[in-house]
């Protein structure tokens, strides 16, 4: 019974953490009490099975890989929208409306344009049941199990909506992925060597269709949610239903809004389009729909667009100038992109003078040249990308096949001759000190989600390897030395100098997976590195590591493996490891533990706790990192300094002395209570 009402009230707290985190964007609670909580939900339900229920959110990753897709039909044909370009169009539509409801009052409500993957998600009994995609608007597949690794996809409704006995009915909304999150897929992407995806939505599309959800789980795919059918209730306004799927803790815009009229729908849209790039996300524009649900009946559809909506379209974020030139950028690891030099144009806000072209094999695929008029787009990426070429408009003296570009033999900086290895498509300079590399090497360290140091950005770089005061990023810790020089410095005074080196000093709180990624082995992005970091808790035990023991873990493959060992192979990196370890930083999970800023918890910093008998629900290693975190530490034996004696079942000698010496004895329940504060 006690087990079961802490499995309930577990669950209702994750599900509330999940809401707050995912949906509302407010986390109350930090990451460690979420996964303590999980971990004890885990632990709880596999000791108690009868208990376990496939809508607790321990159970949004299972089951085996998908072989192929079930078909399903969808309950009522999933329309697509008919689309506006201008005012004008609007008004036509407003006109016709009018005209087909013979002039009765009418509201709109209007909606973000949601640049992602239509999908349909069916509830019974209040529980997720099945998630499909579009498809031909009639059927689409069933990709439920991909769906149930949404955090912002609720499992199951509320309990307290039962009684509104609302149990059965369909919701309708759009998969996305934030755009900051799309650029990070595809930097890892980029890490691990392998094709970049074109945009957010093509990576949302993607996702979902993958078989193993355990990948998608990891993919941060997030959700809005705007329609909502069913047969429990009489519905009749549909922003009245978007409250509703609000109070059911479905993510809902908050830009939804009822409007009276389409002057007021039109000023919508302009106040949106001036928003438009800072969204977190993508959107192609707005969409109109009648407010009453009769109405929107009334109306019906053609085909197989409603009568009663309509998209408004922004402006395609596409340029056409010209390629003046083509250049070569040599990233960290060596690697040669492509750059076009272009006709400064203006784009969605910016002027755009350059372009990646990713790589040689794109320029051959698309058939670039110099002198070339091109299609640019700015998409979910910081710098502008070539769509395609514009032939007809291809000038004669570019048609000259000595045009077409080649990749150079050496390196644009160091001039050291390039490699391109059998099986890439990317061509290298092997240069380690190419002072390119160097410089890039020291960027990514520097880098937020790596050792995050603020201030350092590419030209102060590059003047501290100029003036010697650096050569690799591990002396930015010995950069202290140099302080006067620093202030003397064109540009710089006191208190920017002064900033930086704060900002590297607390860089060495870093935790070891951050340290991880922050040394740049090709191949290990931010999330390889956390995995590693939880397989070998130190440096020392990833470098000597063999390349099986590697690449048998989960998601870790051959390539990464290889890159990892070369990496270890080199005593040049050693030499920068081993700077590292004197300056302090964090090569081991045990350091980064012991370094953490422990969370104010008065009950558990500074107090020496013993561990005694068989304890149930932790292993006395995760008790300990438990204690460890919080400021606490621990010890084997039992002394008058001791604070607390945690005592599980068949404690001896240590439980004994404990009572002696009238120190405070605790049970797992009680452990528990002391660290959720
Ligand atoms: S309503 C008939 N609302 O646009 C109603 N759709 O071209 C159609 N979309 O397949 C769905 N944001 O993928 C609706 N706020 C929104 C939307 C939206 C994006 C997509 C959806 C749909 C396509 C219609």
């Amino acid at each position: 019974m006690e087990a079961e009402k802490r499995i309930k009230e577990l669950r209702e707290k994750i599900n509330d953490a999940d809401y707050k985190y995912y949906v509302l964007a407010e986390p109350d609670i930090d990451d460690y009490k979420y996964d303590l909580m999980m971990k004890e939900l885990e632990e709880l339900e596999e000791k108690y099975p009868q208990y376990k229920t496939f809508e607790s959110p321990t159970q949004r990753v299972s089951g085996e890989p998908t072989k192929k897709f079930e078909v399903v039909e969808h309950k009522t044909p999933m329309l697509s929208l008919s689309n506006s370009y201008n005012f004008d169009e609007l008004t036509d539509f407003d006109r016709r409306i009018s005209s087909l409801l013979e002039q009765k009052e009418y509201e709109y409500v209007c909606e973000l344009k949601f640049d992602g993957v239509a999908v349909s998600l069916i509830y019974e009994n209040g529980k997720f049941i099945r998630g499909a995609t579009r498809g031909d608007g009639t059927k689409g597949d069933n990709i439920t199990q991909n769906l149930r690794t949404i955090k912002s996809l609720p499992l199951s409704v509320k309990p307290d909506f039962s009684s509104e006995k609302v149990q059965n009915f369909e919701v309708r909304g759009e998969v996305i992925i934030n755009k900051e999150d799309f650029l990070k897929i595809n930097e890892e992407q980029e890490i691990k060597g392998e094709k970049l995806f074109a945009n957010a939505r093509n990576t949302a599309a993607g996702t979902l269709k993958l078989k193993d959800s355990k990948i998608v789980a990891a993919r941060p795919l997030t959700l809005f949610t705007y329609y909502f059918s069913t047969e429990d209730l009489k519905l009749d306004s549909h922003y009245k239903n978007l409250q509703y799927l609000k109070e059911m803790r479905f993510p809902v815009s908050k830009y939804c809004k009822k409007v009276k009229d389409i002057e007021e729908v039109k000023k919508y849209c302009n106040e949106i389009e001036l928003i438009r790039d800072e969204l977190p996300y993508e959107i192609d524009g707005v969409v109109v729909k009648i407010d009453s649900l009769r109405q929107q009946d009334l109306l019906g559809s053609v085909s197989k667009s409603p009568r009663w909506a309509i998209a408004y379209k922004f402006k395609a974020k596409e340029k056409i100038t010209k390629i003046l030139n083509v250049t070569c950028q040599v990233g960290r690891l060596g690697t040669i992109t492509p750059v076009a030099e272009l006709e400064p144009v203006f784009l969605s806000g910016s002027k755009i003078s350059r372009a990646t072209l990713h790589n040689f094999d794109e320029i051959r695929r698309k058939d670039i040249r110099t002198g070339d008029y091109v299609k640019i787009e700015k998409g979910g990426e910081v710098i502008p990308k070539v769509v395609e070429v514009i032939k007809e408009k291809r000038p004669d003296f570019s048609k000259d096949n000595s045009r077409i570009y080649t990749p150079p033999e050496k390196c644009p900086v160091c001039n050291t001759k390039l490699e391109n290895p059998d099986d890439e498509v990317n061509y290298y300079c092997p240069n380690y000190f190419c002072p390119a590399q160097v410089k890039g090497r020291i960027e990514h360290f520097v880098f937020r989600d790596a050792m995050e140091i603020e201030g350092l950005g590419e030209s102060i770089i590059e003047t501290f390897l100029n003036k010697g005061y650096i050569k690799d990023f591990a002396d930015l810790y010995e950069l202290k030395k140099y302080r006067n020089e620093l202030i003397e410095l064109e540009r710089f005074g006191e208190k920017s100098i002064n900033n930086i080196l704060t900002s590297i000093e607390n860089s060495k709180q870093k935790p070891f997976d951050k340290v991880l990624y922050a040394i740049g082995i090709r191949h290990v992005g931010s999330r390889i590195a956390k995995i590693l970091s939880q397989h070998f808790d130190s440096i020392g035990k990833l470098a000597s590591a063999t390349e099986d023991e590697i690449s048998n873990i989960y998601e870790i493959g051959p390539k990464i493996a290889h890159s990892i060992i070369s990496f270890f192979k080199e005593e040049k990196n050693l030499k920068i490891i081993r700077k590292l370890k004197l300056a302090g930083l964090n090569l081991s999970v045990v350091s980064t533990l012991q370094k953490e800023k422990a969370p104010d918890n008065l009950k558990i910093k500074g107090k020496i706790f013993v561990l005694t008998g068989a304890l149930e629900k932790y292993t006395r290693q995760k008790a300990t990192e438990m204690i460890e975190k919080l400021g606490g530490r621990v010890s084997s034996s039992v002394s008058k300094k001791t604070n607390y004696v945690l005592a599980g079942s068949d404690s001896g000698s240590k439980l004994e002395k404990a009572k002696k010496l009238s120190i405070r004895i605790i049970n797992e329940e009680e452990f528990e209570k002391l660290i959720s504060g």
